[in-house]
């Protein structure tokens, strides 16, 4: 099937013509029933849907919640129009298997051949439109929303190198000010994204527990009872996301795991498969790091039970099935989600609606 987002075309051909494939045609799913779960207040049909990223405005989200996705994201938003990497933005990965760690250190073949595809590169460079664009484009996505279903509005802060003056407080104060953005548009969950490479930033903001306090704290004062997740990638050690969680579960409500793993990726002849400089690294997402999705929500559901905690958790990496999705909701996740997985199948969610819940029931 037709991807609903498609790799061989650029990110603004996407975002203007798009969603593509299965998400143009009419949709064979049918909303049965009454809502079967609760997430962070909300009773949603199926806690199933679509992460940030490949939903890039109103018209994917749309056609997300018809085909059987009930939570989606609207793609990470900015404070100020960004534009994205030069295409190509997306490549199939091929991995014999799992993307671990240590296979992470090595680089990964990628080319344009999607036509069995489990796993993908992704290297958009967190593109926005300007907020006076998107925020009435967000609010048609937030009514897009049919009975028991929920868009959530995610967002990041950007950093000002040219800045003068305290540059920490102007970076906190944009993430303050993206987030009081989102919530104008009438989403009813925020999603602070602390995964993606933070302009230049070596290392990723969720993996600075002390500056991750004061933006959260900073967001949570501004939007008030709005719910507000957490963003993260992967935690190889278990004390700092131990710290993280202990740090942050008292001022917000839910954590997403995970985003995609960094790697070299080259094309089958060895050179630089995503053109430019700071490019020779991209995300690698779907099937290969569908393992590390996994243990995050276990690592993270056992930290809510040792403390007898409430927070809400999104299990995101590598969904492409009924089983996975099982897997997921088995291991603690409130909201289960799939990026690459719905985007080369887009008809997944309708498939995860006819699949018997065996999760979770808090
Ligand atoms: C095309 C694309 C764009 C993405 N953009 C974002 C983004 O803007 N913000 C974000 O938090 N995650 C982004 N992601 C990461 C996904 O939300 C998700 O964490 C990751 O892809 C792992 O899920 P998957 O294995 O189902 O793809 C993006 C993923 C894809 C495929």
């Amino acid at each position: 099937m037709v991807p609903f987002y498609d790799p061989m075309r650029t990110y603004e051909d996407n975002d203007a013509h798009g969603p593509f494939g299965g998400f143009r045609e009419p949709s064979p799913y049918v909303c049965a029933g009454s809502p079967c779960a609760e997430f962070l207040g909300h009773a949603v049909n199926r806690p199933f849907g679509i992460p940030a990223g490949p939903l890039l405005n109103a018209a994917f989200c749309e056609a997300a919640f018809r085909t059987g996705y009930d939570v989606n994201v609207y793609k990470t938003v900015r404070t100020r129009a960004r534009q994205a990497h030069p295409f190509p933005n997306t490549l199939a990965v091929h991995l014999d298997g799992p993307l671990t760690v240590e296979r992470s250190r090595l680089p990964v073949v990628a080319d344009n051949d999607f036509r069995h595809v489990t796993s993908i590169t992704n290297s958009l460079g967190v593109p926005s439109r300007d907020p006076d664009e998107w925020q009435p484009d967000m609010a048609s996505a937030v009514l897009a929303a049919g009975r028991g279903q929920l868009l959530v509005g995610s967002f990041q802060g950007t950093r000002d190198d040219e800045a003068v003056g305290d540059r920490e407080s102007a970076y906190i104060a944009d993430h303050v000010r993206a987030a009081t953005l989102v919530a104008e548009t009438g989403a009813r969950v925020l999603e602070l994204n602390l995964s993606c490479p933070n302009e230049g930033a070596a290392d990723l903001l969720c993996f600075d527990t002390p500056m991750v306090v004061k933006v959260a704290d900073a967001v949570k004062n501004a939007v008030g009872d709005l719910p507000v997740v957490l963003k993260l990638a992967y935690f190889v050690e278990d004390p700092p996301l131990a710290q993280l969680v202990a740090a942050t579960r008292d001022i917000v409500q839910g954590y997403a795991a995970v985003n995609t793993i960094s790697a070299t990726v080259v094309r089958p002849d060895g050179r630089q498969a995503l053109p430019g400089e700071g490019r020779d690294v991209g995300g690698v997402c779907g099937a290969a790091i569908a393992w590390a999705g996994l243990e995050m929500v276990g690592r993270l559901a056992a930290l809510r039970d040792r403390g007898r905690h409430d927070f809400s958790i999104i299990g995101v990496g590598g969904v492409r099935s009924q089983e996975d999705y099982a897997a997921m909701r088995h291991a603690g996740a409130d909201v289960v989600m799939s990026a690459t997985g719905a985007m080369f199948d887009p008809l997944l969610g309708v498939r995860i609606q006819g699949a018997a819940e065996g999760a979770r029931s808090r």
